[in-house]
């Protein structure tokens, strides 16, 4: 209050030599309702302490200056502004923010595609084969593999490097198909469809790796390092729970990948006492029948009885344009209910641009099924009603701008719909879905294009506060452990102040 009757102050005596008529809206009046306006945003009512206005007026100098730069780097297709991004002073202003935690990730793409090729397919044992389709399998056996449906020839990689004259060049044509991140993507995905292909078929190739028992137990903890490295605490990953394979062909189930990623997490925990751990949401994909997602249901219910401190709820994956409504599996998501037992779920809905489609419903209907949060929600500003019931309900969207970008929903990121969430306050975390498809780490891209690119410069060092500490608020934790984690990002997040103003 005190704040705002200085501004008034200064407001009317700046205007003392402009000649006031009885025509003109009142300044004074015209400057509250801004005022007001802004307490709506994302952050609107933090209030800021000294040392972070001090940062805020600096945050805000430098996004001027983004902002009237000849390139808006937001405005551009992120696989070209990745390297002018990095240079900017924002980012790394914001690489050291205390980020909480990262609440939409999916396993298959926690970790960047170079450790992958550079460390994983150097071990021994480690098989390729190209498929007619122009894609690879990889597969880790002490024999020869069988042949399979897609994959009629396995060479030994380490005989076939021996071969090739060029392994730099080998190793990067192995990270093209393991990722979606291109030098020309206007040109290599001139629409949503081939960009999903390419997008699906990464995550095939990479299977074959990431589903080897040993290194699935390394890329876990590696994948935990990256995130910590950009300061964040705390992991919710989607994850199929794909069966996980050994040398000899022992191929282990869900109890297992669960058990062993409680384990990675608890060392990696004790290895990091700053991080606090990392949860699963079971994802079961859109193009599986009822029946099977009827199993899928009673599995997770079981899963999350045996593991309360490690299976977080449910979700259904894959692209909503072409797969199959939240409504078409309305017999098996209402299972839980029926049995009186609940299954948190965290519905992927509304990552479309198809209005009006039964696809578009899903956002309704992922909040009839009582959704604890929603994946994207890219529809929602066009659902007033939906949009009503997951306000009221604290049922936060997870905003993910750069996979918007490349899965090609949004080009120039100040169009993004979330900009009118953003504005109105609407409850909300940053994430960054595919990591490594995207050629991101962490959840700093996506923080940089939310805050410069669908916030404007209206958004503030209060929008960033708000947005991280959401990102606890709106976690799976119970309520304890909420509080000892916005207690550690707070200590963070004020060393992170003192450091910078
Ligand atoms: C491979 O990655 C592991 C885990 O991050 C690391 O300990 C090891 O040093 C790496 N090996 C090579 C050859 O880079
Ligand atoms: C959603 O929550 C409401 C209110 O708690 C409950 O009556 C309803 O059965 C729930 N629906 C489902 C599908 O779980
Ligand atoms: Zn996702």
């Amino acid at each position: 209050m005190v704040l705002l009757l200085q501004a008034v102050v200064t407001t009317v005596s700046l205007l003392w030599s402009v000649r006031v008529t009885d025509a003109m809206p009142d300044p004074v009046q015209r400057e509250l309702l801004m005022r007001q306006e802004t307490s709506r945003q994302t952050g609107g009512r933090v209030t800021l302490t000294p040392a972070e206005q001090k940062l805020d007026a600096h945050l805000h100098r430098l996004k001027e200056q983004e902002m009237s730069a000849a390139q808006f780097l937001p405005a551009i297709h992120f696989f070209k502004a990745k390297p002018l991004i990095e240079k900017s002073s924002i980012f790394k202003l914001l690489q050291e923010m205390p980020k909480g935690a990262a609440l939409h990730i999916h396993s298959s793409t926690l970790v960047n595609v170079e450790w992958l090729v550079k460390n994983i397919t150097y071990r021994p044992n480690c098989y390729i084969c190209f498929t007619w389709d122009n894609s690879v399998r990889f597969f880790f056996s002490d024999r020869q593999p069988f042949p399979r449906w897609d994959c009629f020839y396995w060479q030994l990689l380490q005989t076939l490097r021996a071969k090739i004259r060029d392994p730099t060049l080998f190793d990067n044509s192995l990270m093209q198909h393991l990722t979606l991140f291109t030098e020309d993507p206007e040109g290599a995905y001139p629409n949503q469809d081939v960009v999903w292909q390419k997008f699906e078929k990464a995550f095939i190739a990479t299977a074959g790796l990431i589903t080897h028992a040993p290194v699935l137990r390394e890329y876990f903890y590696k994948g935990l390092g990256e995130l910590l490295h950009d300061n964040i605490m705390y992991l919710e990953l989607r994850s199929g729970l794909s069966r996980t394979y050994e040398l000899d062909g022992t191929i282990h189930d869900k109890v297992w990948t669960v058990k062993m990623f409680q384990e990675v997490t608890k060392k990696f925990t004790e290895d990091h006492p700053d991080f606090l751990g990392a949860r699963i949401i079971i994802s079961v994909h859109r193009a599986l029948g009822v029946s099977d997602v009827k199993a899928a249901v009673k599995e997770a219910i079981q899963l999350q009885k045996d593991f309360p401190d490690v299976v977080a709820g449910f979700d259904m994956v894959g692209r909503e344009d072409s797969g199959r409504t939240l409504w078409f599996f309305r017999e098996a998501l209402s299972l839980p209910a029926e049995l009186g037992v609940t299954l948190p779920y965290f519905f992927h809905a509304g990552e479309t641009d198809d209005e009006g489609t039964a696809v578009d419903q899903n956002i309704l209907d992922a909040l009839l099924f009582n959704t604890t949060r929603i994946g994207h929600g890219y529809a929602l500003a066009h659902h007033p009603l939906a949009k009503e019931l997951s306000r009221k309900r604290n049922v936060a969207v997870e905003l993910c701008p750069i996979s918007n970008q490349v899965l090609k929903l949004v080009s120039d990121l100040r169009n993004h719909p979330a900009a009118v969430l953003m504005s109105e306050g609407h409850p909300m975390v940053i994430s960054s879905d595919d990591p490594s498809m995207f050629g991101t780490t962490g959840l700093v891209y996506d923080f940089y294009q939310a805050f410069v690119g669908i916030g404007g410069l209206k958004a503030n060092l209060g929008t960033l506060k708000e947005l991280a500490a959401n990102s606890i608020r709106f976690s799976s934790l119970p309520a304890h452990l909420k509080e000892t984690g916005l207690a550690m990002w707070q200590k963070k997040w004020d060393a992170f102040i003192v450091d910078h103003s």
